[in-house]
């Protein structure tokens, strides 16, 4: 496992990371708990979850499995979907936020988190309101760094403005969507991280599987498959000529030996500013089969075939979580 710089920090994190969205969704304690093992044992050291995922069930299932190994990853998760019935039960006001925390260290059975990112941008809060929270988490030791996620470049420019202006810790992370079929962070987003030396951890690299050839035109979905339990931002993406993308790039995967999710995998990791792809696994076979790869890297050559076989293909809109 390679392990990359987290933007300026001294902080290194692995390559791939693993992303527990489906822990208490679509997988039970059990299963997850395999899947996390591997993960671990084979060398990811950044794990992601949200207070949101399987309605808290994710950071309990992780609380109860991490145990021991708890200090020995870098444990991230995340504050603004709506968690309650109260008024104040969502967003980041600096009310929501204190609260969010403290029930996302109870479930995760810890005293601190690693990396604590704003889900999306709140357009209700003053970003100072939001930022002097987080300093505040950071200051009393219950948060080590702060990210956000789903933002746009402006809108991280900006908060890194305020930071500046204030005095408080800024977001040291960006967590977007990315993918050869979700790439909209090429034009703004990588220009601007690169420029301000902010760590990426992108989500959704297989294209919520779809990059994994599991989806034919015209076929049933996989029964056991997220499109087949119902994923409403999966169905989006499909509409967006996700699968005619999936198949331009398979030749270009059997040409290079690799499974269709492998070479997915390797494309972002071998694209420029990116620190980390968070992988999204609901089957003990799929951190396997990625492991074999991981360390495999497209050339200049391989990733101008990628542009070839797909940027003309329909309409490439991003499809925000
Ligand atoms: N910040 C945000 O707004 C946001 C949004 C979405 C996700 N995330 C984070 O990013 C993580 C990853 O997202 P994601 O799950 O959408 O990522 P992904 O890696 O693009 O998709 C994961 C899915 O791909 C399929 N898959 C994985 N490996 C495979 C293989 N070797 N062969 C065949 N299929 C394979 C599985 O689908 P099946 O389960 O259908 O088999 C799996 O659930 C999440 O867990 C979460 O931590 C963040």
């Amino acid at each position: 496992m390679e392990y990359r710089k987290f933007g300026r920090t001294g902080l290194k994190v692995s390559a791939v990371s693993l992303g527990t969205m489906a822990f208490g969704r679509w997988i039970d304690e059990q299963a997850s708990a395999e899947i996390l093992d591997l993960a671990l044992d084979s060398g990811i050291n950044l794990v992601d979850t949200a207070n949101v995922y399987g309605e808290g069930a994710s950071e309990t299932i992780l609380g109860n499995l991490l145990k021991e190994r708890r200090r020995d990853i870098v444990l991230a998760t995340k504050v603004h979907g709506r968690v309650g019935e109260g008024v104040n039960d969502s967003g980041q006001s600096r009310y929501h936020i204190f609260k969010a925390v403290e029930d996302s260290l109870k479930r995760l059975k810890t005293d601190y988190l690693d990396l604590y990112q704003v889900h999306r941008f709140d357009p209700n809060t003053p970003l100072e309101e939001t930022l002097r929270a987080l300093d505040d988490l950071v200051r009393q030791g219950k948060v080590r760094y702060i990210g956000a996620s789903n933002y746009a470049a402006w809108q991280l420019a900006k908060a890194h403005g305020v930071s500046a202006l204030h005095g408080l810790h800024r977001f040291e992370s960006l967590q977007p969507e990315y993918s050869i079929i979700s790439r909209e962070i090429e034009k703004e987003i990588i220009p601007f991280v690169q420029s301000e030396n902010v760590g990426v951890i992108v989500y959704s690299p297989l294209g919520r599987g779809v990059l994994s050839g599991k989806y034919r035109a015209g076929e049933a979905p996989p029964a056991d498959s997220r499109l087949a339990k119902g994923e409403p931002r999966l169905e989006q993406l499909l509409k967006k000529n996700a699968i005619a993308i999936a198949d331009a790039v398979r030749p270009l995967a059997e040409e290079r030996g690799l499974a269709p999710a492998q070479y997915a995998l390797s494309w972002v990791l071998s694209r420029p500013g990116i620190t980390s792809a968070i992988l999204g696994a609901s089957k003990p076979e799929h951190i396997t089969e990625a492991a074999k790869a991981w360390n495999e890297r497209l050339s200049a050559e391989e990733l101008d075939k990628v542009d070839e076989a797909t940027l003309n293909i329909g309409n490439r809109e991003t499809v925000l979580s």
